[in-house]
């Protein structure tokens, strides 16, 4: 069994990504001075160094990155050692052209940024070897090697190249998957437009098209690349395995959707030693800190629920997006900390020192532009030493209490054209279900759609639009064995190739819903519909009557099982079901057939919470986060207070409060914006 643990690490890791070479070595003794200051533990070193490593080809320059290493270990810093793949060097590209991938218009990308890179080219696969090979042969007995840190975020900045060796990869691909032509004519459904194939040979990638391209063919692509990326990835580990036993290795994802949603997680995280994410703000005006603990949720979830590795965030502001504001002053810490709440074991950041040059100056680092005379310097001292405080979270596992589906493939499938309204963001929904659990306290393990959900009392499916039959019979079995289900419209739509499901919509979800769909019914934009209970039906549900209220979406909901909870207001669909529960076994299954506001969302979950029986955590404040984390070592509450004003939290045992060294009995009194951590007696 590999190590899951970065090697020699007994607290928590805390760093950020080193690139000494931007620097002269004079620069050098104060970075580590300055480190041994803020408490840093850990630093990736080398993702981007290829060209410096291999000026020339085949010879190699290894002496700076041994001084490095030495000088971090004398230091008592331990190193994450990237493989520089992500950047090969301009004599690559100059030798092997073919390597730089190619759009899906034909333009082939250029040298002088980073990723550019065609993972089906065989002089890139093994050139990526050799470079590998080399560094775990000198390095694999360093005392400073803690954790390898394959490339650099697989999946961007080019999710797909579509140059002619992909196309005869992805027709040897498609050969393996479908056996024979015509299996695969019939899955992608080739009759229409006469697209039959009949050969292999004839298939190419979905490069541009004069209108929309067969969307079977479109969705394998994206598998395509997201195994072949992960076959380089493997190659890479393996060979790390073998010359560096004891070592574990790992890649950084970025499961926040809007970031990359080019690979399957579920399938990477089961590759990975250890699960490492990379989750900067996006600061569109949407509360950053949700979106943050959607993205950390997940990243615990495709770890199995395993700790993980926070191996980059921002200490403030970031330099890609259209508006890059600075964190407010405590920001980075609940950031931080928050990411610990969920799961991480450290906080790592991008990068420990600012840029001068290259394109990403204007990113914020943990030793600023300005120097340590600076607001950010003293929170990233201050942050150091909270992360040191927490030492003994290091293991214990992050306590959960409902679960959402979640499958990239069926993202893959909703993301593809022509579907009946473009207003339906699945992303949206996503987000949308979560914000309503999380302002609930709740928190959420993401899931997919056929892993065993027995041991959660509620399961949301807010937008899950390619749901195989083995899922549907998984959510079928979940529901009967006591489980309390609420699937959002657009659900159970398509098959794993984008086909329609045999009978009425919602095909493998019939059964358990109680319930057929005759017919979608898009809204125009801005169109609303009210959403009323059914007079003289009076469900076993809180509340008092309310109006609630849908946009985007409308169906014909036919109940065949399910009683209905609320009917149309208005619009064509005016006295039919909106949302309906249907009583299956032990469990019940809710369905929503429009786009609620969120105050109806709250309302739907309030619902759904009272048949899993899930108690409304009243006494907690809103903006105020609080996560458990559990194990050999203790039961850790986490408490964020996100208002601007002051907030008590209720204790059900009294405990040590980790931060500030104070005990906390009944209740914790934080001041606005104040992180706590209580290690509870007992
Ligand atoms: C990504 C990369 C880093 C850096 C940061 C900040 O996460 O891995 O190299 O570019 O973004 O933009
Ligand atoms: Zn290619």
């Amino acid at each position: 069994m590999p190590e899951t643990t970065p090697k020699g690490l007994t607290g928590l890791a805390f760093g950020g990504d080193y690139n000494p070479e931007q620097w002269p070595q004079s620069v050098w003794h104060e970075d580590v001075r300055l480190m041994r200051e803020a408490g840093v533990t850990m630093l990736s070193v080398g993702v981007f160094s290829w060209a410096l490593l291999e000026p020339e080809p085949g010879t190699y320059a290894f002496g700076w990155l041994d001084r490095v290493l030495d000088l971090l270990h004398e230091n008592g810093v331990r190193v994450a050692l990237g493989t520089p793949t992500v950047a090969p060097p301009a004599w690559f590209y100059r030798a092997h052209p073919d390597a730089l991938p190619v759009a899906a218009d034909g333009t082939r990308y250029e040298f002088g940024s980073r990723g550019a890179i065609c993972h089906s080219n065989a002089e890139y696969r093994t050139a990526a070897a050799d470079i590998t090979t080399r560094l775990a042969m000198r390095y694999a007995d360093h005392p400073a090697l803690a954790l390898w840190h394959v490339h650099n975020e697989y999946g961007v900045p080019v999710s797909a190249c579509y140059c002619e060796s992909c196309a005869v990869w992805f027709r040897r691909w498609l050969s393996r998957t479908y056996q024979t032509v015509d299996a695969l004519n019939e899955a992608w459904g080739t009759a229409f437009w006469g697209q039959r194939y009949a050969d292999f040979d004839q298939i190419n990638p979905p490069r541009v098209t004069p209108t929309v391209g067969n969307p079977a063919q479109a969705l394998d692509y994206r598998r395509f690349a997201d195994a072949t990326m992960r076959e380089n990835f493997t190659a890479e580990r393996d060979i790390l395995h073998r010359l560096a036993p004891g070592i574990p290795v790992t890649t950084n994802f970025m499961t926040a959707l809007s970031q990359c949603d080019s690979v399957d997680y579920w399938a990477w995280g089961r590759e990975v030693d250890l699960v490492a994410n990379d989750h900067y703000l996006i600061t569109d005006g949407r509360r950053t800190h949700v979106n943050l603990a959607m993205a950390a949720d997940l990243t615990r979830s495709v770890a199995g629920g395993a700790p993980w590795l926070l191996l980059e965030h921002a200490t403030s502001g970031v330099s890609w997006q259209p508006r890059n504001p600075a964190k407010a002053p405590g920001q980075m810490a609940r950031n931080s900390l928050a990411h610990v709440a969920r799961g991480s074991d450290g906080a790592m950041f991008f990068q420990w020192r600012q840029s001068r040059r290259g394109a990403e100056k204007f990113h914020s680092a943990m030793l600023p532009h300005a120097g340590t005379d600076s607001r950010v310097w003293r929170e990233v001292v201050e942050l150091g030493a909270s992360v040191d405080a927490l030492a003994q979270v290091r293991g214990t596992r992050t306590v959960a209490d409902v679960a959402m589906l979640w499958d990239w493939h069926s993202w893959w499938a909703q993301s593809l054209q022509w579907r009946p309204s473009e207003d339906h963001d699945p992303r949206e929904r996503a987000d949308a279900f979560y914000e309503a659990l999380y302002d609930r306290h709740l928190t959420v393990d993401f899931a997919h759609p056929e892993a065993d959900l027995s041991a959660y009392p509620l399961v949301v499916v807010p937008a899950l639009y390619l749901t195989t039959s083995a899922a549907g019979d998984n959510l079928k079995e979940y529901v009967a064995g006591g489980g309390t289900l609420v699937v959002s419209y657009f659900s159970g739509i398509v098959d794993e190739h984008d086909a329609l499901h045999e009978g009425p919509h919602p095909g493998p979800l019939r059964d358990v819903l109680g319930l057929t769909v005759e017919e979608f019914s898009p809204l125009l934009k801005d169109d609303r519909v009210r959403v009323l209970r059914t007079p003289g039906r009076s469900p076993a549900v809180a509340g008092e009557d309310r109006e609630l209220i849908g946009d985007v979406w409308t169906e014909f909901v036919v109940p065949r099982g399910a009683e209905t909870i609320c009917t149309y207001g208005d619009g064509l669909t005016a006295g039919h079901p909106a949302i309906t529960r249907h009583r299956l076994g032990q469990g019940s299954a809710w369905y929503v057939s429009t786009r609620l506001t969120s105050r109806g969302l709250d309302t739907l979950l309030g619902w759904a919470a009272d048949d899993a029986r899930i108690a409304p955590r009243a006494e907690l404040p809103p903006e105020v986060e609080v996560v458990r984390r559990t194990g050999e070592s203790g039961t850790f509450l986490f408490v964020i207070n996100h208002a601007a004003t002051d907030a008590k939290v209720p204790l059900d045992a009294p405990g040590a409060e980790l931060l500030t060294g104070e005990r906390a009995a009944t209740c914790l009194a934080l001041p606005p914006g104040a992180v706590r951590v209580v290690r509870l007696d007992g």
